[in-house]
């Protein structure tokens, strides 16, 4: 999604904002911009349709100016082209960029028009800066005109304003939309994302909802929702300045599918006891809340919510507590009855998906017990506006495909049903067996990877196809769904996944030789069950790729090429699994010449509904 970076500085800031462009292209963008003011009255503004690259190389001469702001843009209203691009200017005086959906834009632009402003862009944008022009016609302080702007503006925003008659500062506002102030020494910065400025710093300060700041070379003013000055603390990040690095690899995909051994370390690490779970993990007051919760209720986007469906299985299985999964998008909408004693539990890798965002928001007045977030990013919204929350770990991740996040999500879910159970008498051998079970998974996963090549000449079969069925049962079904999922995401492939037991319900009347069948099959209870629904696939001729245990006793032949896995508990299988399936459709996509990292249309944090 949209990227935001602004600079006030006494050097030159435009490759601090070029830079901090690059190491947000991650997010998913189809054109970047930057204005930059060169000296008072004379602000400068470059844009250009594609890689923040391109922008890079239409500055032919150097671009001087100690303030100035820059913008990757994901289309949202009007086509991604240089007239739609940030920053948006009204007047040659004031420039902004903005994240996020201004809702009432058609009625504040023929309000505009009639005051005589004549709009150059399709986006909802262009409003915010014409207001800003029209407000600094009633005052001197673009704070003040800043805050008279947004006051009109419905919807959500992260927005970024300079002035080139006042190039001493910017003014930023927050609501809906995250923002993150960088401190240096004589120079401050903001982005939407702190890994744009870890190159300029690593002291930062979170905005929050509804906050207005006015930012100088040596001060930092901050105005919460109520116009009154605050204090916010500023936060050292531990990221590493080359969180945004892909090292020895291809893509960052691919690194972060071979970052997941350490990865799920990381997520376990003094979190784990020989005999039980530490729920300190999960916050203060984690303990008092578990012993009361009777259902839970897991809400999540994406990748994200496949991995509350394997949770389902989990909680209700071994901690014995129902459990209800729903995807945010339609949570968020309807009303839900919250039965008594519920935890309501948000997954996100960024924290900041529009919709996760709107649900937990909801759910504070819905009755809930507590609300706990699972969460990649320990300053995102999420996390912030969560009673309990539970880091990841995962690190960085960067491919907008979600790889060690998700396997992270698991290991956490995995450790909220354990310390859930620690309540519900859940039998302390199986919580024993759980935890070493849990311990061992790094080693299985590095097991796992060394199936890559195998995995890679099989993809080769899969670069010609137009459709693929994903199947599994049981915990392994949003595995498939996962395999699926990642496949059309990053190789266009169409794919879909189903419930192995659905398939004489419908599917089976695809099946033919141009449709690869991708199988997951631990060693569990419903092994048995999924070699029938494999021999229903064989009778009709379909063509089966079976990822499987290698105790499962599945054979190669002309119709089914058998993947044998290394033996794992099987509680563990989804987590363990989901590697193979994450390679595949890495392999797919290279043969297939698409881009692994930024795939076409999509971003990595959704941030508007
Ligand atoms: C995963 O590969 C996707 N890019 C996407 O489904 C993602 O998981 C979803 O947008 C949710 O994001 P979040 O985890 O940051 O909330």
């Amino acid at each position: 999604m949209c990227g935001i970076v602004g600079a006030v500085a006494q050097r030159d800031v435009a490759d601090i904002l070029l830079e901090g462009l690059r190491r947000l292209e991650y997010r998913g963008y189809d054109s970047a911009g930057l204005a930059v003011i060169r000296e008072a009255n004379n602000l400068v503004r470059l844009r250009r349709v594609g890689k923040v690259q391109a922008l890079s190389d239409a500055m032919i001469d150097p671009l001087p100016g100690g303030t100035g702001i820059a913008h990757t843009r994901w289309a949202t209203h009007g086509e991604p082209n240089e007239r739609n691009a940030h920053p948006h200017i009204s007047h040659d005086e004031i420039a902004v960029v903005h994240n996020g959906i201004i809702e009432n834009h058609e009625q504040l632009r023929v309000q505009l028009q009639r005051a005589g402003y004549v709009f150059e862009s399709e986006t909802d944008t262009e409003v915010i800066v014409h207001l800003i022009h029209a407000s600094l016609k009633e005052t001197d302080s673009l704070v003040t005109a800043v805050k008279t702007a947004v006051s009109q503006l419905r919807g959500a925003y992260g927005a970024v304003v300079v002035d080139s008659r006042q190039p001493d500062r910017m003014v930023v506002a927050r609501s809906g939309s995250p923002l993150v102030i960088g401190l240096g020494i004589g120079e401050n910065f903001v982005a939407s994302d702190s890994l744009a400025l870890l190159p300029v710093t690593r002291q930062f300060i979170y905005l929050e909802e509804g906050d207005v700041a006015e930012i100088t070379r040596t001060e930092v003013v901050i105005e919460d929702a109520s116009g009154k000055v605050v204090d916010r603390p500023a936060q050292e990040s531990s990221a590493s300045y080359d969180a945004g690095n892909k090292g020895e690899y291809r893509h960052f995909m691919l690194k972060e599918i071979y970052d997941q051994p350490q990865a799920v370390r990381n997520a376990l690490e003094s979190r784990l006891a020989d005999d039980h779970v530490l729920e300190q993990s999960f916050g203060a007051q984690a303990s008092e809340i578990f012993a009361n919760v009777k259902h839970v209720q897991i809400v999540a986007c994406g990748t994200s919510y496949h991995s509350a469906m394997v949770a389902r299985y989990w909680m209700e299985s071994l901690a014995n507590i129902a459990c209800s999964v729903e995807i945010a998008s339609e949570y968020r909408y309807r009303k839900p009855i919250v039965p008594e004693g519920s935890l309501l539990v948000t997954i996100s890798q960024s924290g900041e998906t529009a919709d996760t965002l709107a649900a937990l928001r909801m759910a504070r007045h819905s009755g809930y017990l507590a609300t706990l977030a699972i969460c990649n990013v320990g300053a995102s919204s999420l996390v912030r506006e969560s009673d309990l929350a539970f880091m990841t770990r995962a690190g960085v991740e960067i491919g907008v495909a979600s790889t060690k996040a998700f396997t992270t999500q698991l290991v956490g879910l995995a450790l909220l049903v354990l310390a859930i159970g620690q309540h519900q008498n859940l039998n302390a051998l199986l919580l024993e067996e759980m935890i070493a079970a849990l311990k061992s998974l790094p080693e299985q996963l590095e097991q796992t990877l060394l199936l890559a090549g195998e995995i890679e000449k099989l993809a080769e079969e899969f670069a010609d196809k137009q459709h693929t069925l994903f199947l599994g049962r049981g915990d392994q079904y949003p595995i498939a769904m996962e395999g699926a999922l990642k496949l059309k995401e990053i190789s266009y492939i169409h794919a879909e996944a189903y419930a192995a037991g659905e398939l004489k319900h419908g599917p089976l009347a695809l099946i033919d030789e141009d449709m690869p069948i991708v199988v997951v099959a631990p060693n569990n209870e419903l092994l048995e069950k999924l070699k029938s629904n494999v021999e229903e696939v064989r009778a009709r001729g379909g063509l089966l790729y079976v990822f499987a245990d290698r105790d499962a006793r599945f054979i190669s032949d002309d119709t089914m090429r058998v993947i044998n896995l290394p033996h794992t508990h099987p509680w563990m299988a989804p987590i363990v699994y989901t590697l193979p399936l994450q390679l595949l459709s890495y392999y797919v996509a290279i043969i297939k010449g698409t881009d692994v990292d930024q795939p076409r249309n999509l971003a990595k944090s959704v941030t508007v509904e």
